[in-house]
């Protein structure tokens, strides 16, 4: 395997899936603050207060509340975000140990409601800043490069409420505001930004899911939100690059890839249209700085109408990304056809792959996807990519020696780190690749501590319990050895 001199090592995370301290110095509530935790045949859910009454619903990444709801905490709910695994008190620790690795780069988010905690205000909260400094600090001192995730699914609260889930434009410009906050602040410390994380997530989401969406409103919603979602992206990219040429700003896919089951002419279109909705849309937006060919289809099939002027046409066209970053798990197969095998994972749900294992979580393996993902998109947009995410959730237990024997973790990363060197040899310009999780998190999907995907075990369980106290596995001493042959060794 030959990676790149300089290839960008290391690991990714989110504020809200590590931070904790929810509640300190200053911060505000995020909508993930409201979120409880789930399991994997229980959703999470979002607790609000309608007409004084307390209420819950199902969580959905990219789905806010009800109309009229206000974001409530439940004195008997667990909401698994509020401590996490503390990394807001651990950092130092954390980030010695992801150098103990080798890492080059860690993947972070900035929680927006450390700097800005209701969203609107005209200044942004000092404590907050001062925190991400001495991260950033803290990582410089180690010689690697933050990547910064400007919004990681934490949307202020009071802004989602306010402006019903990015259903106002006003939200461009309180996006604008904080990420004009963050690109003076950090300047000389931080080089690499991801705009919005995952933006792609609430139409894989309906694509998914879609046959249970009752409400017709849902695809103009999510339609519209992406648009202003689009603009703010465009305009924080702009803005970047004249506070710091240097900056490179990304976008962030979820990069769910996506086979016919059948050679049925109606599979392979069915195929077809799915990348599009799902990948290339967003995808275009950013990277071409407009609309693709297929849009109007989309529109028209979904009775959706923008809002959109001139005025954004020209901003997206003057902000597109600088590469391409997504994020990568598995694959999924669509058909036309009635199947009785079932499979569903990250966004997707659809046939089961008789050729793919799946994890406890249903999550197919499948390294190949990401190699064709790869070759596929830099094709399409020919500017340099990055996988953001990537790994195994997995229940670790500890051995009797102590410690955590995770090879099926390494096997999994081995896969996928092969798949990005066959990638590389086929002419693609990956400069970067960061596992999820690095170290053990708050699962997004589940808010579970048990789907683990960590190099480094963190003592905490589903229900909150645990020291806290940080372990690395066996998959740590391996990550350290591939990141020093620079790809060379995976034994
Ligand atoms: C991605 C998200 O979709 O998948 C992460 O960007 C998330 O925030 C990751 O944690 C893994 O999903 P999960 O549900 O296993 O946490």
């Amino acid at each position: 395997m030959t990676f790149p001199k300089n290839f960008l090592w290391g690991g990714a995370t989110a504020a809200n899936q590590i931070e904790g301290a929810y509640d300190v110095d200053g911060k505000g509530l995020s909508v993930t603050d409201i979120t409880t935790a789930g399991s994997l045949t229980a959703p999470r859910m979002l607790t609000y207060k309608l007409n004084g009454k307390l209420e819950k619903t199902p969580a959905m990444p990219g789905a806010g509340l009800p109309e009229g709801a206000v974001g409530a905490i439940d004195p008997n709910s667990y909401y698994p975000n509020h401590v996490a695994i503390d990394f807001y008190h651990h950092y130092k620790e954390d980030i010695k140990l992801f150098a103990d690795m080798g890492f080059k780069t860690f993947r972070l988010s900035i929680a927006w409601t450390r700097i800005f905690p209701k969203g609107d205000e005209a200044e942004p909260n000092q404590k907050g800043l001062d925190f991400y400094r001495r991260v950033f600090e803290e990582c410089k001192k180690y010689g690697i490069e933050p990547l910064v995730t400007i919004s990681h699914y934490e949307d202020p609260l009071y802004l989602s409420e306010k402006y019903n889930d990015w259903q106002d434009r006003a939200m461009i410009d309180m996006y604008v505001k904080y990420a004009k906050v963050l690109f003076k602040e950090y300047k000389g410390l931080v080089k690499y930004w991801l705009t919005f994380n995952e933006i792609n997530s609430s139409l894989l989401m309906l694509n998914a899911f879609g046959n249970k969406v009752t409400d017709d409103k849902v695809y103009q919603h999510a339609y519209q939100k992406l648009h202003y979602q689009f603009v703010a992206s465009a305009r924080a990219v702009k803005l970047a690059h004249e506070i710091d040429p240097n900056y490179v700003v990304g976008n962030m896919i979820c990069g769910v890839v996506d086979y016919p089951l059948t050679p049925d002419p109606k599979d392979i279109l069915l195929n077809r249209h799915m990348w599009e909705e799902d990948l290339l849309y967003c995808g275009d937006a950013q990277c071409k700085g407009k609309y693709p060919t297929f849009a109007k289809r989309l529109w028209a099939e979904h009775d959706v109408h923008l809002d959109i002027t001139e005025q954004d046409k020209q901003d997206m066209l003057d902000g597109k990304v600088d590469m391409y970053t997504f994020s990568y798990y598995m694959s999924n197969v669509v058909t036309t056809h009635e199947v009785q095998d079932k499979a569903s994972g990250n966004f997707a749900a659809g046939a089961k792959n008789p050729y793919l294992n799946y994890s406890e979580w249903g999550w197919s393996t499948d390294p190949t996807g990401l190699q064709y993902y790869l070759e596929v998109m830099y094709d399409r947009y020919e500017i340099p990519m990055m996988v953001v995410e990537n790994g195994l959730g997995a229940v670790d237990k500890i051995g009797e020696d102590g410690k955590i024997h995770d090879d099926y973790r390494i096997d999994y990363l081995r896969q996928h780190i092969e798949a990005m060197g066959k990638a590389i040899a086929d002419g693609v310009d990956l400069i970067g690749y960061t596992t999820w999780g690095c170290i053990d998190l708050v699962s997004a999907g589940t808010g579970q501590m048990s789907k683990r995907y960590g190099f480094i075990y963190v003592d905490r369980d589903d229900e909150g319990k645990g020291t806290l106290a940080r372990m690395p596995k066996d998959s740590f001493y391996w990550y350290q050895k591939v990141i020093k042959s620079n790809g060379a060794d995976l034994a």
